[in-house]
């Protein structure tokens, strides 16, 4: 993990994909985003469309425009601590899994384009001391820093992400957990007028995720509200999202509007969809695979050759101590 302080990011900021997009790439999308709109809904964490490779990069998602514009994307190093290249920001916001727009991983960012995450807020309660409901700038006031992350999907495609944004457990502190307090429960917006794909009744809306309270507050932890130095475009989660680099993509729940501490392991949209194939733990673990992916190895998006997965998502030595003596394959 790398990470860096920055600034805070106001929500002026944000700015469209189409102020940074290619001509050519919005038209790209677009067809992608007509084609998705015409296909019936998939089951599960697993819409399958091939991952971009280097050349489709280049060639769907396009280059991002030479300018001098502040907001441009950047990040503060290129790799992660392993020496992995940080994957490109056409790839990062282009090829997403946001089932509340579309099961269409490439449809995502045009269906999201004129999502408004403003005004926000995020509401932190249940067993606190103090329950609050934040607005979405007091909450871009705890000072932002950059995460360098890989993130690895269960369906077993990985980028490696600089995400801006401050540690969950800064949060959480503030609200004061009570000594019931043993999970964190996260829920998503509902809202079907905003999210076509909560019109399909197939999920039960809204997403919601869940942490062990200890893993809630492991430093690695991040509610981002950024990612490559500018606010996060509606595709990646605008404008909070939880990102938790140890586990599976699917738990890095996006659009927050409630945090609530909790005694009991909550039910995620995904072990409510199919419990067999998804746990409450989700730890990344090549030694375990999943019935429809085997998940010793991974595709990187951008690179051909396939890498190996690592246990925790390399993120070994930060978070093996959580699971001590724990069996890793009942606990999934
Ligand atoms: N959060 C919400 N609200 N809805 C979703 O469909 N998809 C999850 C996760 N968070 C999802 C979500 C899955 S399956 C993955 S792999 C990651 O978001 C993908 O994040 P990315 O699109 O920014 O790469």
């Amino acid at each position: 993990m790398l990470r860096r302080a920055l600034p805070t990011i106001s929500s002026s900021e944000i700015t469209p994909e189409s102020t940074y997009l290619t001509r050519m790439t919005r038209r790209g999308l677009l067809r992608a985003g007509a084609a998705a709109l015409g296909a019936g809904a998939l089951a599960a964490c697993g819409a399958d469309a091939p991952p971009p490779t280097a050349s489709s990069d280049a060639q769907t998602a396009g280059p991002i425009r030479p300018t001098p514009d502040p907001r441009t994307p950047t990040a503060s190093r290129q790799q992660d601590e392993l020496g992995g290249a940080l994957t490109p920001y056409a790839s990062v916001t282009g090829y997403n899994n946001f089932y509340e727009f579309s099961t269409q991983k490439e449809a995502v960012a045009t269906l999201a384009r004129d999502f408004n995450p403003s005004p926000w807020t995020v509401t932190v309660g249940g067993l606190v001391s103090n329950p609050r409901t934040y607005d979405i700038d007091d909450l871009r006031k705890f000072d932002q820093e950059e995460r360098i992350y890989r993130l690895r999907c269960v369906e077993a495609w990985s980028m490696v992400i600089p995400w801006l944004g401050f540690p969950l457990a800064r949060l959480l502190r503030e609200a004061g957990p009570t000594s019931q307090a043993k999970y964190v429960r996260f829920e998503s917006l509902n809202d079907p007028k905003r999210f076509p794909g909560q019109r399909d009744r197939l999920y039960q809306w809204p997403y919601v995720e869940g942490l062990r309270l200890d893993e809630a507050m492991n430093d690695l932890t991040l509610l981002a509200t950024g990612v490559y130095g500018r606010s996060l475009p509606p595709q990646s989660g605008a404008p909070l999202r939880l990102v938790v680099p140890w586990k599976y993509g699917f738990k890095s729940i996006k659009s927050i509007v409630r945090i609530d501490l909790v005694d009991a392991p909550p039910t995620s949209l995904w072990m409510a969809a199919n419990g067999r194939e998804y746990g409450f733990y989700a730890n990344v673990n090549p030694a375990v695979p999943h019935p429809r992916w085997l998940q010793d190895s991974e595709r990187r998006i951008g690179e051909l050759a396939r890498r190996k997965t690592l246990l925790f998502n390399g993120y070994e030595a930060q978070v093996a101590s959580l699971y001590a003596g724990m069996d890793l394959a009942r606990n999934y």
